[in-house]
């Protein structure tokens, strides 16, 4: 017997599967985790670091090229100017630049959702030497669903908050925060707005400087497909001179390069956050994971994998879960959480993997995040090894 939605259907994906070597493994259904490198971007990781090896220094004037590329491709995936991104280690780094490049003053507000990822809910709190004040937006019911309304009460409790931070998406069940409501909202009174896109650049279409976004961070190693330890922050151009830039060197200045030259003034980009070397070689990498996504379009990428969420929660609930996640079109994003009676979640999620079925445990769900690659046939395979894995006997 199978617990599916009648016969498999052989669907096209937007991303082309075969490039994705853990697809022939796994049902890999975790990109909210850590994704699989797809082969042409652990291709570009070896092409540099072959020609590094064959050419040291004189292999830089190419690489800067291709910084400058990755930074314009990274740019329209964000949705915002190339001139505005900085390259960053890694979605944490890029708050802390926010956090702690800032001028506070005591008494200073910052909304934050409750129930964050604690990256994104720390660097606020290790503000409190300084007097800055954390108010905590609650979610609404028990499925954690974050409103703008809820937003607004929050903003409305105080004085002006001088920021409002939020993920776009939320890490443990997968609610979205409309962002462009909310930026409107923070125009209105004069806040700051940094949301921590990692759990939707690269699945969801952005729009972030058309919204009202005035700093956003990623890493490359979920949704961007890319590697660990290569992210984009981006600050809008018109914001750049209220951040200190923490890092200061010779990769900050207008006149780079000109090593005899000391004058510290700082370029008029969002480069003059990077200070030294940047991560090429993950940055190569990162920006041939980025072509990949811009080459199958991220809107075709949003509706495929919307579509897998909704044949995953149908699944699931037809063996008796109950989904978590909020699925309002508002809402939905690539993430979906379920509850299922059985084994413990954790547990669950690791009899999975032993079955080669990528989630995990999250947020007291199971949960499961399919990218553009994925097919119907994953998401089967999940459902019908969850039927097996939660049948009484099992329990
Ligand atoms: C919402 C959110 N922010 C930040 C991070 C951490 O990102 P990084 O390791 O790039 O700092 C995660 C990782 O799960 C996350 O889900």
């Amino acid at each position: 017997m199978t617990a599916t939605l009648g016969a498999v259907e052989v669907g096209t994906t937007p991303l082309v599967r075969e490039h994705f070597p853990a697809a022939r493994r796994w049902a890999y259904l975790n990109h909210a985790g850590i994704c699989p490198l797809p082969q042409p971007s652990v291709d570009a990781m070896h092409r540099r670091a072959t020609e590094v090896s064959l050419d040291g220094e004189f292999t830089y004037a190419a690489h800067s090229a291709e910084i400058e590329r990755v930074r314009s491709s990274a740019a329209r995936l964000m949705g915002v100017p190339s001139t505005d991104i900085a390259f960053v280690k890694n979605t944490t780094t890029g708050l802390g630049m926010i956090a702690n490049g800032l001028a506070w003053s005591p008494g200073d507000r910052v909304v934050v959702p409750d129930l964050e990822f604690p990256s994104t809910l720390y660097p606020w709190l290790a503000l409190a030497d300084r007097g800055v004040v954390v108010d905590r937006v609650q979610p609404e019911g028990p499925g954690g669903k974050l409103t703008v309304e809820a937003f607004i009460d929050r903003i409305q409790a105080g004085p002006p908050p001088k920021l409002v931070v939020t993920s776009w998406v939320q890490f443990g069940r997968g609610w979205r925060v409309g962002l462009a409501e909310l930026g409107r909202v923070c125009q209105e009174v004069g806040a700051l707005l940094c949301a921590d896109v990692i759990q939707g650049l690269g699945v969801i279409p952005a729009e972030l400087a058309g919204w009202g976004v005035d700093f956003a961070m990623a890493d490359g190693h979920k949704w961007l497909l890319g590697p660990e330890g290569s992210g984009a922050l981006y600050v809008r151009g018109s914001r750049l001179e209220l951040l200190r830039p923490l890092e200061p060197g010779w990769n900050s200045v207008a006149h780079r390069e000109e090593w005899d030259n000391l004058a510290l003034v700082f370029d008029d980009t969002a480069r003059r956050l990077e200070g030294g070397m940047p991560n090429v070689t993950g940055i190569a990498a990162l920006g041939a994971s980025i072509d990949l996504l811009h080459e199958a379009g991220v809107p075709a990428i949003w509706s495929h994998v919307d579509r897998l969420c909704d044949r995953a929660c149908a699944g699931l609930t037809s063996i008796g879960a109950t989904v978590l996640s909020d699925r309002s079109p508002e809402g939905r994003s690539g993430i979906i959480a379920v509850h299922i009676d059985g084994p413990p979640i954790p547990l669950l999620a690791r009899q999975l993997q032993a079955e080669g079925i990528a989630v995990s445990a999250r947020a007291g769900g199971l949960r499961v995040s399919p990218h553009g690659y994925n097919n119907e046939q994953d998401i089967d395979r999940l459902v019908d090894t969850v039927a097996m894995l939660t049948r009484t006997g099992n329990r």
